[in-house]
């Protein structure tokens, strides 16, 4: 039995084709398809191609490497390559139909596939054919491009100077908190405004006292003693930050259990912000997505009581744990931060960039602002900012910086 997939695609043309140059590339496609035994569609409308190509893995993926590699398009993003058990377009080398946008229905009886009379009905119940009817809506069609250069050369680094600090109090960074040094400390990250160019806020990351990652720290506390150790080391690190001088928002993270089961874990957050002279509108309290809500009650107590005090609201990690939906549905925070594993290489990942679309219209329709945090890459960066996102965090912009409220970040630019 064939080791068979079906894999599929969307990009942009590299240029407007004319219908012969369509043709030209049909015809020879179909050649070498009926050879290789691929069978599939080409679908081209207003500089998007959208393609389905089926057939034996090893012969897909070599020839969807040959069509990648050709520059009459780009954007090429992966939305689909799955087993499947039978071919949807057994009788086509490579069947084709333009679509016009105006007139979406064009796609039954137009053109040499719909001609032979199967109808786009008549393609079954699978995803290839959701696909398609998605494409046909308007849907994963890549912008038309002009260049052929990838993204990645296109832009230069600029460094741009950040926010402003406020000078920095008297002791030392080390000395931090009510109690004097710890056996923790804290990194601080900025997040980046990309089209303002200034520096949004910074998250606290709690660090071993000779800088090593959270899970250090955390794995020195007992689990019944979490969410007493989140809320002091919240207080700890709005300590710190106030003798280094903030003068932007500081995100600090928060399990909902802490919100849940502390009454005092949003007061001495106040209290703390007042003794150091931050402002509580400076304060964006991230709740992490992985852990489900048990008591909603005392949860939203917590909650009210940010909102009552000017305390800005995020979800955390959203899109990794099983909670956010939930969490979403019965509270819309000001903010949602995209889990990292979501952004990383979305720029050719149709499904994560399926999701985050979905994200997105979902928190322009509550008002939500959605943050991307754990950017790496350029061709991340570009393809987020495209869908509008403005807020990032990453180590493309800056890294957490060791007890410091780093000032200077990169800010990828054409
Ligand atoms: C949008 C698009 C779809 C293509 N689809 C196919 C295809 O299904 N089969 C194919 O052989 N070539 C296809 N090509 C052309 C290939 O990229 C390549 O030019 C062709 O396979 C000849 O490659 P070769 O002469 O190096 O073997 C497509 C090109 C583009 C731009």
């Amino acid at each position: 039995m064939a080791n068979l997939i079906q894999l599929i695609y969307s990009s942009a043309a590299s240029h407007v084709f004319s219908r012969k140059q369509l043709t030209d590339l049909l015809i020879s496609a179909r050649k070498k398809n009926d050879r290789l035994g691929i069978t599939g569609i080409l679908l081209y409308t207003d500089g998007s191609f959208f393609q389905v190509l089926e057939g034996e893995a090893e012969t897909v993926d070599a020839i969807f490497k040959t069509i990648t590699a050709d520059d009459r398009h780009t954007q090429i993003t992966i939305i689909l390559r799955e087993a499947i058990s039978n071919r949807l377009f057994e009788d086509w080398t490579m069947a084709y139909a333009q679509l016009s946008s105006e007139e979406v229905n064009v796609i039954l009886g137009s053109n040499d596939f719909f001609h032979t009379g199967r109808s786009y009905t008549q393609l079954g119940e699978g995803r290839a054919k959701k696909l398609l009817a998605a494409f046909k809506e308007g849907r994963w069609r890549a912008k038309l491009s002009n260049t052929n250069t990838p993204a990645s050369n296109a832009y230069s680094i600029a460094s741009v100077k950040g926010a402003e600090t406020k000078p920095p109090g008297t002791a030392a960074a080390t000395t931090h908190g009510t109690a004097g040094k710890h056996w923790y400390s804290f990194a601080y990250q900025p997040i980046i405004n990309a089209t303002m160019g200034t520096i949004h806020s910074y998250e606290a990351l709690v660090r071993t006292a000779d800088n090593q990652s959270a899970m250090f720290v955390f794995e020195k506390v007992a689990e019944d003693e979490l969410p007493t150790f989140s809320e002091k080391i919240s207080i700890d690190a709005i300590e710190l930050a106030g003798k280094l001088g903030l003068a932007t928002k500081l995100n600090l993270n928060f399990f909902p259990s802490s919100m849940e089961s502390s009454s005092t874990a949003i007061s001495s957050v106040i209290e703390a912000a007042g003794r150091n002279h931050i402002s509580p509108d400076q304060i964006i309290v991230e709740i992490l997505e992985r852990e489900f809500v048990h008591n909603f009650d005392k949860f939203n107590e917590s909650i009210n009581q940010c909102r009552s005090a000017g305390i800005c609201l995020a979800i955390d990690d959203f899109g990794s744990g099983y909670a956010g939906l939930n969490l979403l549905a019965d509270f819309q925070p000001e903010y949602i931060k995209l889990d990292i594993h979501l952004i990383r290489s979305i720029y050719n990942m149709g499904p994560r960039q399926a999701i985050v679309h979905g994200i997105m219209r979902a928190c322009a329709d509550l008002g939500i602002i959605v943050l991307a945090e754990g950017v790496e890459t350029l061709d991340e960066y570009l393809w987020l900012k495209d869908q509008g996102i403005e807020l990032f965090q990453g180590w493309l912009f800056a890294k957490p910086t060791f007890e410091k409220l780093p000032t200077t970040f990169e800010i990828p630019r054409q």
